[in-house]
């Protein structure tokens, strides 16, 4: 007769056979903190006046991501974040998904949460959504979180919770609150600081995790995206900053820092620390039209130089192999689902097919990074909507210079990528100066001396971070075998959904910004 295992042989044989077993008997607990528009230059570790000291501390004693790659903008990077594809695979290509578009990231889309909710998690999400929300199939709650507090587009003001949005084909500017519970407008905080209810949001979703399901945490801030408002108090360690908007920002930074700082005590003081894994990662480059700042680097928010894409972030964790370090392996926000999904012992199994690598063993142990190539993007339909350089004559870059190049790819399409330590940029890649922080008065800014007809850059961004010595001329070879890469991805991509205003979107007689099919 067959005598049953003792019950503590089970127990060890499902600690065994768990997949994320290497880490610990349970799989760990996954906050990612995502930071809205903060630049490359706006962090104390880069040398800012902004003071950060609980990102520093964390950063310091986990794995700073010096060459990690966000997209140049919101809703792209948001969407490669949470489906671990590039948006050439997605029709997000172009722009973001402004309030009245009827669109969101595809509804066959296996998101992240979807699949840590697969392998067991209690999934929250806290803050921007900006992925769409035209109907309610779009919705956070809808698509892999247990719960949702936060706001839908893409800005606000942080105290009323309204946006105001032109609705052209009515020739109406409209004010609605932008804030919700679960599916539910969230009426009840008006004058109430984003940073601090999101934060008061999160610290209590950590307090009630008392489970045994590890925790994924998505807290997306509003800080520090424009518009510049903040309370007083935190910007009067500033006075010293001369340039109204930046000094507003850098309040503005500290309140963010101040958050972060309270939900790492919060892990800690709840006991949920010692198991997990804390991200912090920024959305794209900083703005610099609204108090942001990438220097030394090259370009802004919404280009595709270094300005734009080169992001701030790190790992924070007990569980890492390696702590203290500075990675400077390749990493791109869409490596995160993979990552994510295989730290937490699941599978991707229902996702089409990835652009993202795990590059956990690049974190926690220092291993050459799996990502040898990052496509930055490619936008056929690229406008630049700040331009800040000689408006370029799209006429005579399109069409009167045709290249040996544009026998490959078409080099008037707004278009970069990445191989090794080489970096390619065609099309117009948006405002190419470098911006000195606006604290250093005596500086003035530093124009690109580029004429407006140029559409073809090759920099050895590994010794070139700066994007200052242009070399596509000494090496044809190198830029032939890039083109010949984009052209690869062009011809795989899908067409560009970017939909006409729906005047439907109109809240109108209703309370709050939402689904309206
Ligand atoms: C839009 O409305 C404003 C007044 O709110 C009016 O002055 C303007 O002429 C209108 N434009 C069009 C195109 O109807
Ligand atoms: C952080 O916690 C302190 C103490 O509870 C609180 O006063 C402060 O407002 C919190 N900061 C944020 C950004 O919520
Ligand atoms: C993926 O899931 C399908 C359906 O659940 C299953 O049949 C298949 O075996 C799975 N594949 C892998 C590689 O796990
Ligand atoms: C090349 O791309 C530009 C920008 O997208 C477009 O205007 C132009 O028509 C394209 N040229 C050809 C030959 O396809
Ligand atoms: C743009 O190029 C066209 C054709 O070469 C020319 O006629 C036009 O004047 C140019 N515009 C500017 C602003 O340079």
């Amino acid at each position: 007769m067959l005598v049953p295992p003792p019950p503590f042989l089970l127990l060890l044989l499902l600690l065994l056979s768990w997949p994320g077993g290497c880490l610990g008997a349970q799989p760990p607990h996954l906050v990612f903190v995502l930071a809205d528009d903060l630049g490359w230059h706006d962090v104390g570790w880069h040398g800012s006046e902004i003071r950060t000291p609980h990102l520093d501390a964390l950063g310091a004693g986990g794995v700073r991501l010096e060459r990690y790659y966000t997209q140049p903008l919101c809703t792209p990077s948001r969407s490669q974040l949470l489906t671990g594809r590039y948006q050439i695979h997605t029709g997000l290509q172009h722009e973001i998904i402004w309030p009245c578009q009827p669109s969101c990231v595809p509804l066959d889309e296996k998101l992240l949460p979807e699949l840590l909710k697969e392998s067991g998690y209690v999934t929250h999400m806290v803050g921007k959504w900006h992925l769409g929300m035209y109907k309610k199939d779009c919705l956070p709650t809808r698509r892999g979180f247990d719960t949702y507090f936060g706001y839908l587009l893409g800005s606000e003001n942080y105290y009323s919770h309204e946006r105001c949005v032109l609705i052209v084909s009515k020739n109406v500017t409209r004010c609605a609150i932008d804030l919700r519970d679960g599916e539910e407008v969230a009426d009840g905080f008006k004058n109430m600081y984003s940073a601090n209810i999101f934060t008061e949001r999160v610290v209590d979703l950590i307090a009630n995790h008392q489970t045994e399901k590890p925790l994924f945490l998505y807290f997306a801030l509003q800080s520090v995206h424009d518009p510049l408002q903040v309370p007083d108090k935190y910007v009067e360690p500033y006075s010293f900053i001369q340039d109204d908007k930046r000094r507003k920002y850098a309040g503005m930074v500290s309140i963010m820092d101040e958050a972060v700082g309270n939900v790492t005590a919060a892990l800690k003081r709840f006991g949920l620390w010692d198991n997990t894994i804390l991200i912090f990662s920024t959305d794209n480059g900083g703005q610099t039209l609204a108090g942001g700042n990438n220097w030394p680097l090259r370009g802004r928010k919404w280009t595709l130089w270094e300005g734009g894409v080169r992001g701030v972030g790190f790992v924070a964790s007990p569980l890492l192999k390696q702590k203290g370090v500075e990675s400077h392996d390749l990493v791109h926000i869409s490596d995160w689902l993979p990552t994510l999904v295989k730290l937490a012992g699941g599978s991707t199994n229902g996702t089409k097919p990835l652009d993202g690598f795990d590059v956990w063993k690049t974190l926690s142990e220092g291993k050459p990074s799996p990502r040898k190539e990052l496509l930055h993007n490619i936008d056929p339909i690229f406008v630049d909507p700040s331009p800040c350089a000689a408006v370029r004559n799209s006429t005579s870059s399109s069409s009167n210079y045709i290249s040996w190049e544009d026998s490959i790819f078409n080099t008037s399409i707004h278009a970069a990528i990445r191989h090794g330590k080489w970096k390619l940029l065609t099309g117009n890649p948006g405002c190419s100066h470098w911006f000195p922080p606006p604290s250093l008065v005596s500086e003035s800014k530093a124009l690109s001396s580029d004429p407006p007809t140029k559409k073809l850059w090759l920099y050895d961004i590994v010794h070139d971070a700066e994007e200052r010595n242009e070399v596509s001329e000494q090496h044809p070879e190198v830029v032939k075998k890039l083109l010949l890469r984009l052209q690869h991805y062009y011809k795989n991509s899908v067409p560009v959904f970017y939909p006409d205003d729906d005047p439907r979107c109109d809240p109108e007689g209703t309370e709050a910004w939402g689904p309206w099919m």
